[in-house]
């Protein structure tokens, strides 16, 4: 089959492999999954979740443990969030001196306690102060530009895989061959769907601004703030802000991709340079991987089955044990089949009925510790706990 040139996308001197971000998604996307995403390809960055820039600098073991990356996790993303210019800026320069190839600014997250505190999407209410923060972020970045050397680690770690990634990101050095780490704004269409509606959406003219002066790419989640996760993402409103910055930075569209044609047909409807998957790929880890196929124009992959998907959880279990202890994989594995299992939903082909692998999550469920959990997946692999059965309310939920 042909193979269609994709334009790249580029932040700032970062030139990504491909124009498709693994969202931040708190609490889900840890160092384990991201890694799980990369490794079946398609994956041009990925970010980690909101940080606290003052855990980080008060070096707290959460903020700690969310921050984590390692050198095959490259480019990443660091996202922070807050409002104050003078801590916000210290906690970049804490992101640039622990591994980050982006800096984000989150100014999108609709939760009370980011809020309150003037964080988050309260941010898409004081135009001013949002862009005096990520000026001030910027200025500090300025300031701890990286040598060609850094950089060659920090744009690293993308592989060439089945689908057919044909080049790594890359790095524009200029002549003094050190640069700073850019920064990117995660924002929403503006806080109220009165707004949003009457034409009044703040977005296009906050992208505007913080492109002049010097956030290098922003990322819109098509919704409001009041509408939290609900009713359908706003195609129009992404449009908005790709029409506006005319071209000055990358847009990155986000929300509701959950098949590579969702974001084709984001990427056309609103000329966006990028999209950003977040809940899609909580069930399907490899859907950046059939997204660039479908967007290079070329065969998607044909989708793992089951032992396939077997050995990505298992692989995901023990990486999560080592990255951040048994507990927390335990935690994590009994939350996350659940989103796995989604896409291991099938019709039973004698009576015709939609069946998912209720018996392996309830093993899991009841799993003690990891020697459970594997041999969950042993029984599983062996056909014995293979029984699919009706699907329950739990296999077709959301986050
Ligand atoms: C449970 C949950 C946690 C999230 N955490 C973050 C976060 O830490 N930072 C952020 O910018 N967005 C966060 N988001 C928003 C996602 O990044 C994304 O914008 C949104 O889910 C829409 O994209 P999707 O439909 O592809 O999931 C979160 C979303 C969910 C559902």
């Amino acid at each position: 089959m042909a193979t269609r040139e994709v334009a790249t996308l580029k932040l700032g001197h970062v030139e990504l492999a491909t124009p498709l971000l693994l969202a931040p998604i708190a609490g889900y996307c840890d160092l384990a999954f991201r890694t799980v995403c990369r490794e079946y390809g398609g994956v041009g960055l990925a970010c980690t979740d909101l940080l606290s820039p003052q855990g980080l600098l008060r070096g707290t073991a959460t903020s700690l443990d969310l921050a984590r990356t390692n050198e095959v996790d490259k480019p990443i993303g660091m996202q922070l969030y807050g409002s104050d210019p003078e801590i916000m800026a210290q906690g970049a320069r804490w992101a640039v001196e622990h591994g980050a190839t982006i800096v984000d600014i989150n100014m999108g997250c609709p939760v009370d306690k980011v809020t309150k505190k003037d964080g988050g999407s309260a941010l898409l209410t004081n135009l001013d102060r949002a862009v005096k923060l990520a000026e001030r972020v910027v200025r500090e970045l300025e300031k701890c530009p990286l040598d060609a050397e850094e950089w060659g680690k920090r744009i690293g770690g993308v592989r060439r895989q089945a689908s057919g990634i044909g080049h790594q990101g890359s790095v524009s050095l200029g002549a003094s061959s050190s640069r700073p780490v850019p920064l990117t704004c995660k924002m929403r269409l503006c806080w109220s769907d009165a707004d949003y509606h009457a034409g009044n959406a703040c977005s296009p003219h906050l992208a505007r601004m913080l492109a002049d002066v010097g956030v290098v790419g922003v990322t819109v989640h098509g919704r409001t703030t009041e509408m939290k996760f609900s009713g359908v993402v706003q195609l129009a409103g992404i449009a908005r802000v790709v029409e506006e910055v005319g071209g000055r930075i990358p847009v990155i569209g986000n929300g509701d991709v959950r098949e590579p044609e969702d974001a084709v047909r984001m990427m056309r409807e609103t000329g966006c340079n990028g999209v950003m998957i977040g809940r899609g790929a909580l069930s399907t880890p490899w859907l950046f991987r059939d997204t660039w196929s479908a967007m290079c124009g070329e065969a998607i992959p044909s989708t793992p089955d089951d032992a396939e998907k077997t050995a990505m959880m298992r692989r995901y279990f023990e990486m999560m044990r080592e990255y951040r202890g048994d507990h927390y994989a335990m935690t994590q594995i009994r939350r996350r089949i659940a989103w796995f299992a989604k896409r291991m939903i099938r019709k039973d082909p004698v009576t015709g009925r939609i069946v998912g692998v209720k018996p392996l999550k309830e093993a899991i469920r009841v799993a003690v510790g990891p020697a459970d959990v594997h041999v969950a997946f042993d029984r599983f692999a062996a056909g014995e706990l293979n029984q699919f059965a009706e699907v329950d309310e739990a296999e077709s939920g959301s986050v």
